[in-house]
Order: structure tokens, then C-alpha cells, then sequence
């Protein structure tokens, strides 16, 4: 039987631009540790008007979050789903010139390198494994010398038992939160595409694409930050 075709993801993000951003503290419970602890590894011995990349922007969560901690920093975001990033156009205008956007895929070339910080949330598990590590190796040459990548991610659990505990949890602290049945529908939806990887095995992607003090900063069940550092010269 032939595989069903995989729905164009500019098409499908573009889909729920409206309620996105409302539904983001109940479909990520630890929301605030979660984008928090990405922030405090990017402004890590970091400060100043350093350059960064986002990968899978969206709406801007991220940066906006990144923009709190990094007060000077210009970023560059890459999506492929046009109506979100307008969005994010939205959330950070008070940046002014120092925000650039870009529809792309993230399989596409990145941008021109030398950032310091290059991050992505909840983005990089949209594409197969293959495509992780190749994006993983193409992040690191776009880093500068001590530069960070961050992937704050949904992960897939080790084992197909842990796997199934981490959605039973997801399940019941997202109810908890007062989601509904159309909010969990519609996530479920959104979510049908979703190729996550393993901890485990992505940490072994960084290091693979030749990062060091590679580490899982932050976990909550389904929830993870990854990060490595480009070596200084
Ligand atoms: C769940 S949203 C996360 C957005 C934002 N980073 C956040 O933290 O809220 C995933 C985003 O990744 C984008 N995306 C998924 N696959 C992509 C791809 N192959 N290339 C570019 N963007 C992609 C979607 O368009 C969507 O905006």
C-alpha cells in the first residue's frame, strides 16, 4: 500500500495561525521552563548584539522569548508557513530593523552563517531522522566559534512503553490545564505529522555535527532542550 502523502506543511501550520498562540500554555505545560531555559543557555557568558537564527519560527514564541534576554540581538526567522511568521513580524516590531524573515524550508540552504545563537522549538521534529542530523551538521557550520545551537523539542521516548507514558501524561496535564476535546482534536490533527526523535539519539546528532558540551538542559516527559556548543578556535 502506498504511504499517504504528507500534507504541505506551509499549508498545514498556517491552518491554526489564529489560535496558536492562546492554546501554547496549555498544550505545553512546562511553557515557562520550557522557552525559559532556551533563553538562559543562548544568554549564556552571551550578551551584546549577537546575530540569531531561529528554525521553524512560527509566531515568533521563541524569539520573542530570546529578545527578552538578548536585548541587542538581531534575529533572522526561518518558517515556511507565511501567515506565522507574519505573525511574528507582529510580535516583534518593537525590534525594528534587527528581525528579518524568510519562508523556507528548513531543508533548504540556511541562511548566511556566523550566528551566535542559532534555536528552534518545537520545529525540527517535522523532519525525518536523516534530515535532523544533515540540519544539525549545516546549523554547526552556520555557528560562529563558541556558538550554541538550542533545539527545545518534543521528543520521543526511548522505548515504546516510555513513549506511551510520556503522550498518557501529555494527555493529563493538558486537561488538567483545561483543554478540551477540540483543543486535543485539533492538536491531535496538527500533530499527525510529527517525526520525533529520542534524546539520546539527537544528542548523538550534535555530536556528530561536531558540537561539544553536548547536554539535555531541560525534560518534562515529552518536553526537551538540547544543546551543544560550537568549539572556540
Ligand atoms: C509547532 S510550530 C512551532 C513554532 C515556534 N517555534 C514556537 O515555538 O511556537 C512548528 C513550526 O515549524 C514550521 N515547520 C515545520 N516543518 C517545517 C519545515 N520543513 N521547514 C520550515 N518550517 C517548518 C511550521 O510551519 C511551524 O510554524
Amino acid at each position: 500500500m502506498p504511504a499517504a502523502p504528507v500534507p504541505d506543511a506551509q499549508a498545514w501550520f498556517d491552518r491554526w495561525v489564529d489560535t496558536y498562540d492562546a492554546e501554547r500554555r496549555i498544550l505545553l505545560p512546562s511553557f515557562d521552563l520550557f522557552y525559559g531555559t532556551t533563553a538562559e543557555a543562548a544568554a549564556l557568558g552571551r550578551s551584546g548584539p549577537v546575530r540569531v537564527l531561529d528554525l521553524g519560527a512560527g509566531t515568533g514564541l521563541l524569539s520573542g522569548t530570546l529578545a527578552a534576554a538578548l536585548p541587542e540581538a538581531s534575529f533572522v526567522l526561518v518558517d515556511e508557513a507565511p501567515a506565522m511568521l507574519e505573525k511574528a513580524q507582529e510580535r516583534l516590531a518593537p525590534l525594528e530593523d534587527r528581525v528579518r524573515t524568510l519562508v523556507a524550508d528548513l531543508r533548504d540552504p540556511l541562511p548566511e552563517g556566523g550566528f551566535d545563537v542559532i534555536a528552534s522549538a518545537l520545529a525540527i521534529h517535522h523532519l525525518a531522522d536523516d534530515e535532523k542530523a544533515d540540519l544539525y551538521r549545516r546549523a554547526s557550520e552556520a555557528l560562529r566559534p563558541g556558538g550554541v545551537l538550542l533545539n527545545a523539542e518534543q521528543v520521543a521516548g526511548p522505548t515504546a512503553a516510555l513513549d506511551v507514558a510520556y503522550r498518557e501524561r501529555w494527555d493529563a496535564h493538558t486537561r488538567a490545564l483545561g483543554a478540551t476535546d477540540a483543543t486535543l482534536a485539533a492538536a491531535a490533527e496538527r500533530m499527525s505529522i510529527d517525526r520525533p526523535a529520542s534524546v539520546e539519539d539527537q544528542l548523538a546528532m550534535f555530536r556528530a555535527a561536531g558540537l561539544v558540551q553536548v547536554d539535555c538542559l531541560f525534560k518534562h516527559w515529552r518536553f526537551a532542550v538540547l544543546a551543544g556548543w560550537k568549539p572556540p578556535v
